[in-house]
């Protein structure tokens, strides 16, 4: 992988950065500043180097236009106060504003273009159209720095084409999340436990597959482990349920014993009347939920306590972890403690723990924890778990 010294002295140099500032906003107010944090250290190291800084980024998925909910003007104000220094915006992406302000940079001076997603050229399936946007960002500088983890595994303008039209190297958030990554792949700690959470499982198949060749440990959590009760055969009332996927889940957890892979799934689980932050709620076993007082509208909403202490020991006794997706409805204060359990049990452990992904990224943080009683917080949620997966990440492929 080419780093940053690959690129020579940068020195009045105008180098375009790709970073990965997709920040969660409510009502135009950031409300977690996580990616922009980890984006610092490659800014200030180019900036202090002397070189004209033009940041490159997408934030949330708009479809190829202008909408002004998913501008990145917050994010330059957040990462002025935390640089200390000014950021200039400018709200185009390429055109004439974009151009006059790259060329109005002084050494050291970093500037923030508008969401490349503004552009439909950034995301286009044509790779020509692709090719004809990244040739318009690559006018714009003389070299190109892929920071963006969060984004490696898009076959995208910014993050693939772009990184051929210039001389090209891996961030040092990149180099970062590769070095946890590859501890994490090549030769983890043992015993070696995944907790894996979130909604669907179908997001999650692939590495679930991956990983019973890996690991010692899975735990399931979140709305996934539904299917998994399912396809033991208890009934989970109006709990999310993927049908589709029962045949496949069988097949990991006939696979999981024949290869001694522990998978833990929850005893107990806490079953709502209804989703949301009010609702009425119970902790019932695993093997009552349609049984519950509110028959068959109950919803499982998280993991029950005896699940989470179960989970939290587990975590205790390992060497090597990795979380990834909340284990319940975190952002209802009522659905909130298995994540919060096991997010404490992660920080209470001697072991190597990583936490992946934007959501659990974020509920961490929501709960109360800092980013420093973690072993590392990646930024990348489908990066990492792609990573995990096993799969080339064109991202990274195109800086190797
Ligand atoms: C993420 O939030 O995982 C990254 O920013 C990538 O965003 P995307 O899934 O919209 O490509």
């Amino acid at each position: 992988m080419r780093n940053i010294e690959s690129l020579g002295p940068l020195r009045a140099r105008t180098v375009i950065v790709r970073c990965d500032l997709n920040v969660p906003l409510a009502d135009g107010v950031i409300t977690d500043d996580g990616r922009i944090r980890a984006s610092l250290a490659t800014i200030r190291e180019l900036s202090g180097a002397g070189a004209r800084i033009v940041l490159i980024s997408h934030l949330g998925r708009p479809q190829g236009a202008p909408e002004e909910r998913y501008s990145l003007r917050p994010v330059a104000a957040r990462m002025a106060e935390l640089l200390g220094s000014r950021v200039e915006f400018v709200d185009e992406t390429v055109g004439a504003a974009a151009s006059a302000a790259v060329g109005g940079l002084a050494g050291g001076d970093v500037l923030l273009l508008e969401n490349l997603r503004f552009n439909p050229g950034e995301t286009s399936k044509d790779e020509s159209e692709r090719r004809a946007f990244a040739q318009q960002l690559a006018e714009f500088g003389d070299a190109f720095v892929s920071d963006g983890f969060g984004v490696v595994h898009r076959r995208q303008a910014s993050v693939y084409e772009l990184a051929q039209l210039l001389p090209s190297a891996a961030g040092r958030l990149v180099a970062a999340e590769l070095e946890v990554l590859r501890r994490l792949t090549e030769h983890p700690e043992r015993p070696y436990t995944v907790a894996l959470g979130g909604s669907k499982v179908s997001d999650k198949l692939g590495v679930i597959a991956h990983l019973l060749e890996r690991v010692d440990t899975l735990l399931i959590g979140g709305g996934m482990l539904f299917t998994f009760l399912a396809a033991q055969g208890h009934g989970v009332a109006s709990s999310l349920l993927e049908e589709d996927q029962l045949d496949t889940v069988r097949g990991y957890l006939d696979e999981a014993e024949r290869r001694g892979v522990r998978i833990l799934l929850p005893s107990d689980v806490v079953v709502a009347e209804a989703f949301a932050p009010d609702a009425a709620h119970e902790v019932v076993a695993v093997d009552a939920i349609e049984s519950s007082r509110f028959g068959s509208s109950a919803i499982g909403l998280d993991i029950g306590p005896d699940s989470a202490a179960a989970f939290a020991e587990e975590i205790s006794r390992s060497a090597t972890v990795f979380w990834n997706g909340p284990m319940g409805v975190f952002e209802m204060e009522a659905f909130a403690n298995g994540t919060r359990v096991v997010a404490r049990a992660l920080t209470e452990t001697g072991g190597f723990t990583v936490v992946g992904g934007g959501d659990s990224a974020a509920a961490v943080r929501a709960l109360g924890f800092a980013d420093e009683q973690f072993g590392h917080i990646s930024t990348g949620g489908g990066a990492s778990l792609e990573f995990l997966e096993g799969k080339q990440l064109p991202g990274l492929e195109v800086l190797a």
